[in-house]
């Protein structure tokens, strides 16, 4: 028994202990709240920049590099959505490790002392399968989605219930002494919530309820809400966001997506947004009285395994954004946008004490200016916003500036020019991809093979029955992307059956066909239209016939309303005379997923034999639908990301280790047209404009993780499931590095150049400061030039990892070029 003093010692000592604990707490609690011109933080009045980045878009090994980079380019806040189908795959079942573990994200961005947004949705969009949701969610007897539907309103509830909670445990709200700053709920609801009627009204005001119930003590915002219930923040999403005006005047302004580049499709091109245009956005923001920015993104990553949306979301998830789906800075953009948020950052105390006063100046100038009375302190932004036209602004005794068009001047007391928008100061970056080993490497890889063993849906026999054609989530639970659909048919009048076409009506994604074993042909859906019609001659015999298609899809945002699959045909034989055979509601068995993903094909450690089936290791074939590979490959040393050149494959999946690295498709290729030599930052920006990579595989490189890789000779495996024919050995491996560096900067300015990951710069190709033209790779001397030009450049900047020199006449000698503005300085150089 214990005594009575043992007891009252353990109180004590506990009670220090939570006393203890309570303090550090209330010690390192932070205090948010805003009024319409400030995000306050422990007091201090801010104005945001936040950067969006996934956490299962990239791998924990990368993520401390992610955050020190976003850090360092001058942002404030991480902001990532919550993905509920990674977390929650099977119901009540949840992953929180690995690249899921967002505490240990969170932490991480702690500990480099940045601040968290956190958007759980849970319906996210994002390009991710299902726009986040769990399948399972959309087979629940009696669910309606995103409305105001009990069975939907129970099972979102209880998810952002949970995921509060683990922030709550691990203190990660900013009062608990935490990261978060602000938290979402719901996704641009306010976009599609039209058709939904009083019951989508209904479901918003619960959002909010429930949203407050859960008690985070960090303010609840909205994206595309305008009627966003009180205390709810409303915020806006789009390439610009400076005519937004919150519902609330108390509530901030506040963008949560400023879309730095645009997301790939299968066949579609590069996305490509200029640092000009997405600094003009930020800055136009700010000049009519902004307050917190997210970029979206900040760094895209990749889209692994079977995340990426439907129906057609490339594998790779770059976004064009500041840094690129490996890590690396994607500069100017990068550099452009650091400069600008410490130009915005400078005049913090005046922007948010005051409220923006704007004069038109006429022909699309605008001068915007914050007083911080009484104190007096002035800030300004000078805005072009006429999309052709170059200004030249007096403003008397404040100065003479020459604005050019669709560009904002930011000038510190209002009379000093320290950023403009289209005048760039950074490098230019040029990425080149080096083979791995020697260029031979490829023909030595020893290939491994086998094919999909299909002999029993070949032959009608799958996993279950129905007489009807099923949708294939329905019927998948999206454990993969594939369905077998297996009938039969018994044919006795040959002459008009035995040269017949084939016709399904599919509501997509990707169709193959096989009659009697024979590969009948594939197909698939066309950009921005889900459904189609696939017919094929086919030959029938007299008796039994066997009919096995297999369709393969991913699931887009809104596939709870649109179907997938061949839910409902019709399935058609036309024979002669067009005799028509209706298929539809014949016995149908059905099988989910590949032979090979049943039978892990993809992990190292698996058998190489197989049912019937067994690798094999001569004879490569090729252009050879449904065909498993596999080849061991030695991990380039460094630390410069790695790749794999699928180029001559097909479509299909990829696994590095065992690891999926996600779907590969690099024979559909980009249209043709619609990419321009040049492109104009001027004029808004949509997502086709200045796009690049016409004619090429939309994706030809494929990201491998450096974590996914083990050391030593041919210790990686890579696996391939190739769907509809390649050639695996074209495959080659490759590393990423800066091959050339370009620097473009106006007089007076300070040009710094930079090689990542260690290399030196080796040779200065191109340097003169005067008035020289052209762009990065292909820039020539103008009719002016210090005399001095390349040598100084190369005296500075030859074998280092860094250089920095101003563009001066100090630096480079005495110039006349009889401009009456700006002379400035471009340099080319290689890294090595
Ligand atoms: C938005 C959506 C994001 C993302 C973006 C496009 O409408 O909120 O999740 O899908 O579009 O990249």
């Amino acid at each position: 028994m214990q005594s009575s003093w043992t007891n009252w010692t353990n109180t004590f000592l506990l009670s220090i202990a939570l006393l203890g604990s309570c303090l550090s707490v209330l010690a390192a609690a932070t205090d948010v709240s805003y009024d319409s011109r400030a995000i306050i933080i422990n007091g201090e009045r801010r104005v945001i920049f936040s950067g969006a980045i996934h956490y299962p878009r990239s791998t924990p090994e990368m993520w401390p590099d992610l955050i020190q980079k976003a850090k360092e380019g001058g942002i404030d806040a991480i902001e990532t959505y919550i993905f509920w189908n990674h977390h929650e795959p099977q119901r009540g079942k949840y992953h929180f490790s690995g690249n899921l573990n967002f505490v240990k994200f969170f932490k991480l961005v702690q500990k480099a002392g940045l601040h968290v947004v956190l958007r759980i949705g849970p319906y996210v969009c994002a390009e991710w399968n299902y726009g986040g949701f769990p399948v399972w969610l959309h087979n629940l007897p009696g669910v309606q989605l995103r409305t105001d539907n009990q069975v939907y309103k129970d099972e979102m509830q209880r998810f952002t219930t949970k995921i509060v909670n683990l922030c709550k445990e691990a203190n990660l709200f900013a009062p608990q002494g935490g990261p978060i700053i602000f938290a979402q709920i719901e996704n641009e609801y306010g976009n599609i919530m039209e058709p939904y009627g009083a019951a989508g009204k209904s479901y918003i005001q619960w959002c909010a309820t429930m949203a407050e119930s859960l008690n985070i003590s960090v303010p609840w915002i909205m994206c595309q809400q305008s009627d966003a219930p009180q205390t709810m923040i409303n915020t806006c999403n789009g390439f610009y966001c400076d005519k937004f005006t919150p519902n609330n005047p108390k509530s901030p302004k506040m963008w949560t997506e400023n879309w730095t580049g645009w997301f790939k499709n299968w066949g579609g091109k590069d996305p490509y947004r200029t640092a000009e245009d997405v600094a003009y956005a930020v800055a136009r923001f700010f000049q009519t009285g902004g307050v917190f920015q997210n970029y979206y993104m900040y760094h895209g990553g990749t889209n692994f395994g079977r995340s990426a949306g439907g129906p057609f979301i490339a594998t790779s998830y770059d976004y064009n954004a500041p840094l690129d789906e490996y890590g690396n800075l994607n500069q100017p953009k990068w550099g452009h946008l650091k400069q600008l948020h410490a130009a915005i950052k400078s005049g913090q105390k005046v922007l948010t004490s005051s409220s923006p006063s704007t004069t038109q100046i006429g022909n699309g100038v605008d001068l915007t200016t914050y007083v911080n009375n009484p104190v007096g302190d002035k800030f300004c932004f000078l805005s072009n916003n006429n999309t052709t036209e170059d200004a030249h602004v007096d403003l008397k005794q404040d100065g003479k500036y020459f604005v050019p068009a669709w560009s904002v001047s930011i000038l510190a007391g209002c009379n000093k020019e320290i950023y403009n928008t289209a005048k760039v100061n950074t490098q230019t970056s040029v990425i080149v991809k080096k083979s791995v080993g020697s260029n031979n490497e490829s023909a030595k890889f020893q290939w491994a093979w086998l094919s999909e063993p299909m002999w029993d849906v070949l032959t009608g026999k799958g996993k279950f029955r129905e007489t009807k054609l099923l949708e294939q989530k329905e019927a998948t639970g999206d454990a993969s992307d594939y369905l077998w659909y297996l009938t039969t048919v018994e044919i006795n009048d040959t002459t008009t059956w035995t040269n017949a076409i084939l016709r399904v009506n599919t509501t997509g994604h990707v169709l193959h066909a096989y009659v009697n074993q024979n590969f009948t042909g594939s197909q698939w859906t066309a950009d921005g239209d889900h459904r189609f019609i696939f017919e094929k001659p086919i030959t029938l015999k007299s008796g039994t016939n066997f009919i096995s298609l297999l369709s393969a899809t991913n699931y887009g945002s809104f596939f709870d309303l649109s179907p997938a699959g061949i839910v409902g045909g019709p399935v058609q034989l036309i024979g002669k005379g067009n005799v028509t055979k209706d298929l539809s509601s014949n016995p149908w068995s059905y099988k989910t997923g590949l032979g090979g993903e049943r039978a892990r094909l993809y992990k190292v450690k698996q058998s190489p034999m197989l049912g019937r089936g067994k690798w094999a290791f001569k004879g490569l074939p090729s252009g050879k639908p449904m065909m498993w590979y596999r080849t061991s490959f030695n991990a380039p040393s460094g630390t410069d990301p790695v790749v794999v050149d699928l180029q001559g494959m097909g479509k299909g999946q990829a696994w590095v280790n065992g690891r999926s690295i996600g779907r590969y498709w690099p024979s559909f290729l980009a249209g043709k047209d619609g990419c321009n030599t040049s492109c104009d930052y001027r004029g808004e920006y949509s997502s086709d404009k200045c796009a690049m990579n016409c004619g090429n595989p939309t994706q030809r490189w494929y990201h491998i993780p450096r974590s996914y890789l083990g050391n030593g000779k041919h210790t990686n495996t890579l696996t391939l499931f190739e769907e509809i024919g390649g050639d695996p050995s074209q495959i080659s491996f490759q590393t990423l590095s800066i091959g050339f560096v370009c620097g473009s900067v106006y007089e007076g300015k300070t040009l710094e150049l930079s090689c990542q990951g260690g290399q030196t710069i080796s040779e200065i190709h191109f340097a003169s400061f005067g008035d020289p033209q052209g762009n990065c790779g292909s820039f020539k001397k103008g009719s002016c030039e210090a005399v001095n030009s390349l040598s100084t450049v190369q005296k500075a900047c030859v074998g280092k990892t860094t250089c920095s020199f101003n563009a001066t006449e100090a630096t480079f000698g005495s110039v006349n070029c009889g401009h009456k503005y700006s002379k400035r300085l471009l340099v080319h150089a290689r890294c090595l």
